[in-house]
């Protein structure tokens, strides 16, 4: 079957990702087309938009770190360019987090977080209890200390996905509104891909963004296909009315009972609660095990949640990889390259992602800060493991 409606660049899949990669590549001059039933929507429709390079350091992440400050530094130009292109809200707020501790193990961890943080030369401040209640005074008196960062901030990721639409239409990105069933793969290269109704689009570049469904991509080469799977994350929302107003002045968030919690305020009046992290497969059901979980440990922290109407329940689905780090740019398939497996970390790695894959695309590399986020690195692993 013939290839119609070639373009330079086919996107699989219109979450956040698979929009900034249109958008920029789009900028451009590459004539760009995103496949997707429902662009715009994904793991962006449920995440709680927080853009926590610091706060969610982990030890033996450091290289992630590296990505996620490249990209935390792009957001302020990143957001004021979309939101002059489009007129959209974006909802960015540069309102700081408190990380905070309920008791004395979640103080060791919180402690031990601060001396990782000033390892990597990052700004947090150690307070007391009584200081995180003087900045945040609906917390629980029993909170007995916290991080105080001041640079890690909050966008409202529907608003974001919404803006890159548009972004994305003003620059001439086609999209199709259907799912892509099979890569078309010719003469040993990515060539296009086939729709759901039989059709084919061709493409010289073909980039797989689908999130925690790009494993799953008939016709990819088995030692090419992505190595992610869906990491379920369910999520609250409540509505703060105007009379509480200020509720919360920042992200506030803990571990508690070993399960990260943290509450997202808006300046709509919305505050995200979220989100659990639970391996099982596709499911997307919201539980009353996870609301209870949630509200429970969001209701330590910040006792007055009760009084607060109870507006959304959500599920979605996190792209995980096996080093919690996403998938970027070329493949050894020629004309295939991947932006995926962003894992907790999508709504922060969308500037850098966008910009990264737009130079791999016009340049056929990656730039310096994206390389060591090669999907190769996976077959190097594998290839390195085989016995002699
Ligand atoms: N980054 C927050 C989450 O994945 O729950």
């Amino acid at each position: 079957m013939s290839l119609s409606r070639t373009s330079d660049v086919l996107v699989i899949g219109g979450g956040i990702i698979g929009l900034v990669t249109a958008w920029r590549a789009a900028q451009r001059g590459l004539s760009t087309a995103v496949v997707d039933p429902e662009p715009g929507g994904g793991a962006a429709q449920v995440a709680a938009g927080m853009l926590a390079a610091v706060t969610e350091l982990h030890h033996g992440e450091q290289t992630l770190l590296g990505l996620n400050l490249a990209s935390a530094r792009r957001y302020p130009d990143f957001a004021a360019e979309l939101t002059e292109l489009t007129g959209h809200d974006l909802g960015y707020r540069r309102c700081g987090t408190l990380a905070v501790a309920l008791d004395a193990d979640d103080r060791t961890h919180l402690r031990e977080l601060h001396a990782l943080q000033r390892a990597s030369g990052l700004e947090s401040e150690w307070l007391s209890g009584r200081d995180c209640r003087r900045l945040e005074p609906m917390l629980a008196p029993g909170v007995r200390g916290g991080l105080r960062v001041d640079g890690d901030h909050q966008i409202d990721p529907r608003r974001l996905a919404g803006a890159l639409m548009a972004a994305c239409e003003q620059a001439g990105v086609v999209f199709h509104r259907t799912w892509a069933e099979r890569l078309v793969v010719r003469r040993d290269r990515a060539a296009g891909c086939e729709l759901r109704d039989g059709s084919r689009l061709g493409a010289r570049q073909v980039v797989l963004a689908a999130g925690s469904r790009s494993g799953q991509l008939a016709g990819v080469p088995d030692d090419v296909l992505p190595p992610v799977r869906p990491v379920k994350g369910q999520v609250v929302r409540l509505t703060v009315p105007k009379r509480y107003a200020p509720f919360l002045n920042r992200t506030v968030r803990a571990v508690v009972r070993g399960s990260q919690v943290y509450l997202v305020p808006r300046l709509s009046g919305e505050l995200v609660i979220g989100a659990t992290t639970e391996e099982l497969g596709w499911d997307t059901t919201v539980t009353a095990g996870g609301v209870y979980e949630l509200l429970r440990d969001a209701h330590e922290l910040v006792p007055g949640i009760t009084e607060l109407p109870l507006t959304e329940t959500r599920a979605g689905l996190r792209p995980g990889s096996p080093d919690n780090a996403p998938l970027l740019g070329p493949t050894e398939l020629p004309g295939l390259l991947l932006a995926t497996g962003h894992y907790r970390n999508g709504v922060l790695l969308t500037p850098v992602t966008g910009d990264a894959l737009a130079h791999a695309l016009t340049t056929g590399e990656l730039p310096e800060v994206a390389r060591p986020f090669t999907p190769r690195r996976f077959r190097t692993a594998v290839l390195t493991e085989l016995p002699a």
